[in-house]
């Protein structure tokens, strides 16, 4: 069985279905890990460079795993996959990926974006995806996994109940479910953030918004 960090841990925790897809699969620990457990029946690794696309190849030589070099879901068809994986890879670039084809993102996704969470809570916003889980890994850095699912019962206007009653800037940024819950570990995390930001000399609009946001929280 490959080593997975806390990180990828708490992914594979999130995923059982039958057909899995993993974009950015690199080492493709992620897909051997869920495959030899047992979580998923299929995995479907795709990488756009071709070290990681050849690192992919080995580890899943002999799993029913199918290792493709395409970018993002340029290859993987609409249905093919029950579920959809995204790690170790910003905001930014995740969000580019989903938005090239969005009739090609399973119902249920889980994402581990490494800064600029709050595109992919965006993101699932306006795509009409429910973040239903939100947990907090943490390595090298303080990472954040998300999982959402695609309602059955979807309406012209969308609404994550996850949402409901919060401050909308706050859980974005932040998180609705970290938010509501309040945990010690949460709320150091932002005290020790608010320290580092207030001791800047200058901040930018971001940091300052970031700051102006924390500091509404704490005072709750
Ligand atoms: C930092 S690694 C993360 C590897 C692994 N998912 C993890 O979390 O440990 C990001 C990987 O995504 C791949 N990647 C980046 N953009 C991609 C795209 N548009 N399509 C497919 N793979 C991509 C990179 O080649 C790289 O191997």
């Amino acid at each position: 069985m490959p080593h997975l960090d806390q990180r990828l841990k708490i992914v594979a925790r999130q995923v059982r279905c039958g057909t899995h897809a993993d974009i950015g699969s690199d080492h493709g620990h992620l897909l051997k890990a869920l495959l030899a457990s047992g979580r998923i029946e299929r995995g479907i690794a795709i990488e756009n460079k071709v070290q990681p696309y050849a690192n992919s190849q080995a580890t899943l030589a002999g799993f029913n795993a199918e290792v493709r070099l395409a970018d993002g879901l340029a290859g993987l068809a609409s249905g093919e996959a029950d579920c959809l994986s995204i790690c170790g890879m910003g905001g930014e670039s995740i969000v580019r990926i989903l938005d090239a084809y969005p009739d090609r993102v399973p119902d249920t996704a889980i994402f581990q974006p490494n800064r600029k969470p709050e595109l992919v809570r965006a993101w699932a916003l306006r795509s009409q995806y429910n973040l239903v889980d939100e947990t907090i890994a943490h390595g090298h850095w303080r990472y954040v996994i998300l999982r959402f699912e695609r309602p059955g019962n979807r309406q012209q206007t969308h609404e994550d109940p996850a949402y409901d009653g919060l401050d909308r800037d706050a859980a974005l940024l932040f998180g609705p479910h970290q938010l509501r819950h309040r945990t010690s570990e949460f709320l150091t995390a932002l005290r020790e953030e608010q320290a580092y930001l207030t001791s800047l000399n200058r901040l930018g609009e971001e940091a300052a918004n970031r700051l102006a946001v924390i500091t509404r929280i704490l005072a709750e």
